[in-house]
């Protein structure tokens, strides 16, 4: 039964790294034309970490100005998506919850499935908040990717975190009701516990992707859900953008719709500013897409946007989300734009050393120098332990 209650992204901020390595340098090392990265994929440049950050340090710093906005008070539950874990066992937005001062009367908990665990997480949050109208839930969704050097995926590499305030009467967006649902079990991108680099069948994962686009498309409709022409934009992962040119393109031709190019460069055209220049980050990166279209694109007031969240493996989800009247007073755009401004250009030699980095697995007394200019760092490692601070020079932004 849909629910009475409009509930939905109340706010959203994004962090990214201190560096960023362009695309035409990857291009002038490894001899590729840079018209396949920048027109055949789509991508100009990538995010990178230095040393001292992380996902946690990402996610902290997304979540901050949220918090600075609306307090804490009526959030009690933090749900994390990332496949770039930092521990096995204990959840990432641990970390985040004590580095943000978050009250001790909340539940925290990390989830996984590929670049879907984001949605996962804005849809049990949104089932949360229909329990309790009155409670909030943070979501973050943080992630680092990370290719062998020199294969295909290198070039799709990238880092981001997206904080979402999960809230009824939200400022942003409504999650509509119905979603359609698709899993599969496909191993077209994978990563074992003992790498920290992704394994991917590059032509397997496209057609996997397309098929979700598919599914989920059959089982929405099947469920009642809008029709392709109710729709204003559309917001698809983006492991690289000209995905969500394919992935849209395969809608229009599986509806049995003309696909007209200029229609298909509206419809996701602006939900791809900020991944083109920030790379594939895994659970944040369709939300960035979100970041995007909503900061830059016309009045969206009372537009339906649809969503299409793949995570390889797969599972995969398309839904709709309705606008807020009155949004764009709510968009933290400048501060959007300086996430991306502010990363400094690393070389190659600075890329490798940062690509090939690996700290000591011994338990030893690691502490890391200070790189980040952003508002949390790693500091060190410690007897197996990650040890977080606030940087002196936090540039947290209500
Ligand atoms: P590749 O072999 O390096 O590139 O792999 P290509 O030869 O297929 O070329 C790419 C495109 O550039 C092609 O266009 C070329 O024609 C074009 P297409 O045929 O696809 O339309 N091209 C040019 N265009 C303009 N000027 C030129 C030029 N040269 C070539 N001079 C691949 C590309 C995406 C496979 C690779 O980067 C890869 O393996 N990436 C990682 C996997 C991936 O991103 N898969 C996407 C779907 S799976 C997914 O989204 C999930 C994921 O995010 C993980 C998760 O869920 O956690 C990955």
């Amino acid at each position: 039964m849909p629910s009475e209650i409009a509930i939905g992204i109340h706010d959203l901020s994004i962090a990214s790294t201190q560096y960023m390595l362009t695309h035409a340098t990857l291009a002038a090392q490894n001899g590729a034309n840079l018209g396949k990265y920048e027109r055949g994929i789509g991508q100009r440049s990538m995010s990178m970490p230095a040393l001292d950050e992380d996902i946690v340090t990402m996610a902290a710093a997304a979540a901050a100005p949220i918090l600075q906005r609306h307090s804490a008070d009526r959030i009690r539950t933090v749900v994390f998506a990332t496949e770039s874990a930092v521990d096995q066992a204990k959840a990432a937005g641990i970390h985040v919850h004590s580095l943000l001062g978050l009250p001790s009367a909340t539940r925290v908990v990390e989830l996984k499935q590929a670049c879907y665990g984001g949605t996962a997480g804005l849809q049990f949050a949104v089932s949360l908040v229909h329990r309790d109208p009155a409670e909030q839930v943070l979501v973050i969704a943080s992630d680092l990717s990370k290719y062998d050097l020199g294969s295909p995926g290198e070039a799709t590499q990238g880092a981001a975190a997206v904080a979402m305030l999960v809230s009824a009467a939200p400022a942003l967006v409504r999650v509509d009701e119905p979603s359609g649902l698709f899993t599969a079990d496909v191993m077209d991108f994978w990563r074992p516990n003992y790498r920290t680099t992704a394994l991917v069948d590059g032509r397997e994962s496209i057609s996997a992707y397309l098929q979700a686009v598919e599914g989920t498309w059959k089982d929405y409709t099947e469920r009642g859900g809008r029709s392709l022409g109710e729709f204003s934009a559309f917001c698809y992962h983006q492991p690289f953008t000209k995905m969500a040119h394919k992935a849209h393109v395969h809608l229009l031709n599986y509806c049995g719709r003309e696909v007209d190019t200029g229609a298909v460069d509206r419809a996701v055209g602006p939900t791809t500013a900020y991944n083109a220049v920030i790379g594939n980050s895994y659970t944040a990166s369709m939300y960035l897409g979100l970041a995007a279209l909503l900061d830059n694109a016309d009045d969206l007031s009372n537009r339906t946007i649809g969503f299409l969240s793949y995570g390889s493996g797969a599972v995969a989800e398309f839904f709709a989300g309705t606008v807020t009247p009155g949004y764009r007073a709510h968009l933290r755009s400048a501060a959007h734009r300086a996430v991306i401004s502010r990363r400094q250009e690393i070389d190659y030699a600075r890329y490798r050393a940062i690509h090939e980095h690996a700290f000591p697995v011994d338990g030893g007394n690691y502490p890391v120098p200070r790189e980040t200019t952003g508002p949390f760092r790693l500091a060190g490692l410690s007897g197996h332990k990650r040890i977080y601070e606030l940087t002196s020079n936090p540039h947290l932004e209500a």
